[in-house]
């Protein structure tokens, strides 16, 4: 028997345009809210008034815990908003951890894999996901995964971030054998009012610097 419930939910890659009539009654329903700041940004209109339990890089866990113990005390239900949907990179496994009491629920969200996949006309079913989000040991396997992928006639479709950009991925994939003239699309920010994808191939892409916040597909 749970006494809590937990919401896991997806937002949406950034634009409240892409928020889910579930997603808003989920957040709706709930009276504390957990999330880093870009994660709250498309829900904004819905989450004033409410306990808000903001993370960041150093203290995501423990502020996710103390969400947890507060909720706990006063029987509220939390949401945990992640941007895009929950189920890709967002730290799920960490999250279940956080609330092994709670009755969880997933609201799943649109995600920028998907808004990528549509800028590049490409099958999802057909490509290889990659994301760069947990660092860590599993870096080096991660980039000759992405080479694998190619080799395998995968598309891939890759979330970048501070440990490899579009430039750098696509610096690697060309000096480990990926001809230059590979077709490759780099969607910056999509869904806000400073998207940019840009089309071109390998070679152009590792001339250019682009934001953090940028999903790479290679074709
Ligand atoms: C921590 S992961 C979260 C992924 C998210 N759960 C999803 O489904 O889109 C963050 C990465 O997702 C991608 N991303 C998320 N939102 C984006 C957006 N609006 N535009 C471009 N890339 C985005 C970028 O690769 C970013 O570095």
């Amino acid at each position: 028997m749970f006494w809590n419930k937990v919401y896991i939910v997806g937002v949406g890659p950034g634009s409240p345009k892409y928020l889910t009539r579930e997603a808003e009654e989920a957040i709706r329903e709930a009276s504390v809210i957990v999330g880093w700041e870009l994660d709250l940004l498309p829900a904004r209109h819905l989450i004033d008034g409410k306990k808000i339990y903001l993370q960041n890089v150093k203290n995501y866990i423990q502020v996710a815990e103390t969400a947890a113990k507060e909720a706990r005390k006063s029987n509220e239900t939390v949401a945990v908003l992640r941007i895009g949907d929950p189920c890709i990179s967002s730290g799920l496994d960490g999250l279940l951890k956080v609330f092994p009491d709670f009755e969880v629920r997933i609201v799943s969200g649109i995600s920028s894999i998907q808004l990528a996949a549509a800028a590049a006309q490409i099958n999802i079913d057909e490509s290889v996901l990659i994301s760069f989000h947990d660092g860590g040991d599993d870096f080096e396997k991660k980039r000759r995964f992405m080479l694998d992928g190619l080799n395998q006639n995968r598309h891939l479709i890759i979330l970048t971030g501070p440990d490899l950009g579009p430039k750098e991925a696509a610096i690697y994939l060309t000096n480990n054998g990926i001809s230059e003239i590979t077709p490759a699309i780099v969607c910056e920010n999509l869904a806000l009012s400073d998207e940019k994808i840009l089309r071109g191939t390998l070679q152009d892409m590792a001339a250019k610097q682009f934001s953090w916040r940028s999903v790479m597909v290679v074709i």
